[in-house]
């Protein structure tokens, strides 16, 4: 494997997912907590960083056991702190260099430029420029404006690169990181989603012995292979639990129980409608609505648990970016982003926890669901939040909002089907706002809801766009709405992009 030592860069998660797709698995650290090496790690890549190496409190790793003895690379931050701690200039650069830039100059004999093109475009994003290399550092690439693009050192299986291979713009990227990886790290390309479904299964398999497992199903992506990943493990010895909170899309919970028993799934569907909204009946405040539905959550959750036999262990759908350590560039100790997707289950049911998905992303999550065999209806799914609708009606929930709300939602989401567009979108939904408008309906004015659509494009949700829908698309949605559902009279399209809004309305 490989390991990427973190420098608080908000590109490290981007280098571990480039290396991931050439079938390669590494594993990110803070580069003050990393845990020893063993025969496993054949190679270190340094991470980008916010800081300047010149910075009085820039991040410092030891590398007394790494550079020299091993492959390493160094990326933008990464690349100047092995020039700039070894003898070498780091300065200012005259101008920002950001953006595109193409190499003029490369030293195609050098195993890490093989198959790269003599203009290839590369990406930089940095302040500081590497103006004097140390005295057995050479020159692999050059841009015009950046004369030290990459370097080798001689004698040793070291490199940095200043620009960014791991973004999308540079263009040949991959190549570079799989000539690291690969050939001078030589590492195999055997982490493929069939190989870790054998391996995770026989781990579990051998973790689990005839303990018995209760996972929550959602009907999100990641619960759902979750399950079926240890279905494969343990068999019947897996209960899975889906709550119906009242607060799902329309027909949501019937068609996606049925859809789990289809693939074998041992599933309790549990009807918590009643609780759910009798708990949130007159609550307007969002945070308050949230802590109430994890709080019903997990006492139902708890109740249905309770009824299997000798239950030993919780399965959670956790992936790997919510269980990375950030770091903590302003000391020693580097914080755990905590993360539960049924917080405080475990510590009130006095449960093991298992996490099948936790070297994961989300990308391959989704790659596993394929091996597995799982259905792409489920996997393409948008992300669904937790508290569901309660979130996009905002105000007070009633029942009848509800259920207006999921007759908006579910013209929208079919349009989006029916039209081609569902899988260009990465979340949609309804929001119902807490307004009235004036209409006319014959000779009548009518004071009526307003319902928003919402349409983004994301790869985590951390940031988003708004989806430019077609209007004949819109129009169509609109006239269908306000035709169909009673009670709403005027549809707008939310056109935000996150930041400054964000995806949900509440
Ligand atoms: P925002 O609104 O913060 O949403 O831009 C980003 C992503 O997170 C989802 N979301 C939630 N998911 N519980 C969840 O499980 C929540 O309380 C919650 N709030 C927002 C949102 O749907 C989007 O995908």
């Amino acid at each position: 494997k490989i390991i990427i030592l973190d420098f608080g860069s908000q590109y490290t998660q981007l280098i571990a997912r480039r290396v991931r797709e050439i079938n390669v698995y590494c594993e990110i650290h803070p580069f003050n907590n990393c845990p020893e090496f063993d025969d496993s790690v054949k190679g270190v890549i340094l991470s980008g960083s916010p800081y300047s190496v010149r910075d009085e409190d820039a991040p410092v790793p030891d590398l007394s056991e790494i550079k020299g003895k091993m492959p390493l690379l160094g990326v933008c931050y990464g690349a100047q702190f092995l020039s700039h701690n070894y003898g070498g200039e780091v300065l200012p650069s005259a101008t920002r260099e950001y953006g595109r830039a193409n190499l003029e100059f490369v030293d195609s004999e050098n195993v890490m430029m093989k198959e790269v093109s003599h203009h290839s475009q590369v990406w930089m994003s940095h302040g500081d420029t590497i103006a004097k290399l140390p005295e057995n550092y050479k020159i692999i690439a050059s841009t015009k404006d950046v004369k030290v693009a990459a370097y080798k050192i001689e004698g040793e299986t070291t490199f940095g690169l200043q620009f960014h291979p791991e973004v999308y713009h540079s263009t040949e990227g991959t190549q570079i990181l799989k000539n690291f990886v690969v050939d001078v790290c030589g590492c195999a390309q055997d982490w493929t989603p069939d190989s870790f479904v054998e391996t995770t299964v026989a781990e579990l398999k051998a973790k689990l012995g005839n303990d018995k497992v209760v996972l929550g199903l959602s009907g999100g992506v990641d619960s759902t292979v979750a399950g079926v990943l240890l279905h494969k493990a343990i068999g019947e010895n897996l209960t899975c639990i889906f709550v119906d909170n009242g607060l799902l899309r329309k027909n949501e919970f019937e068609a996606v129980l049925d859809s789990y028993k289809h693939m074998g799934l041992n599933v309790i569907g549990v009807d918590a409608k009643k609780e759910f909204l009798g708990e949130l009946d007159g609550v307007s405040d969002p945070e308050t609505k949230r802590k109430i539905i994890g709080r019903v959550f997990i006492e139902t959750f708890d109740v249905e648990a309770h009824k299997i036999q000798d239950v030993k262990w919780l399965a959670q759908g956790t992936i790997y970016p919510d269980v990375i350590e950030s770091v903590s560039v302003n000391g020693p100790s580097a914080t755990i982003k905590s993360h539960h997707n049924v917080g405080g289950l475990p510590e009130k049911m006095n449960l093991k926890i298992v996490e099948p998905l936790n070297l994961l992303f989300k990308d391959e999550v989704r790659r596993v669901g394929k091996a597995l065999g799982i259905d792409d209806s489920l996997l393409g799914r948008h992300p669904f939040p937790g508290p569901g609708l309660a979130i996009r009606i905002l105000g007070d929930i009633t029942a009848e909002k509800v259920a207006l709300l999921q007759e908006v939602d579910y013209i929208f989401i079919q349009g989006l089907k029916d039209s081609g567009l569902y899988d260009q979108v990465w979340q949609a939904g309804a929001m119902l706002l807490p307004i009235q408008s004036v209409g006319v309906m014959g000779d009548e004015r009518t004071y009526e809801r307003v319902v928003a659509l919402r349409a983004v494009t994301s790869t985590d949700g951390m940031t988003a766009d708004w989806v430019h829908l077609p209007y004949d698309f819109l129009a169509r949605i609109s006239n269908d709405i306000i035709n169909k559902v009673k009670g709403v009279n005027r549809v707008v399209y939310d056109i935000s992009s996150k930041p400054p809004a964000t995806i949900e309305w509440e």
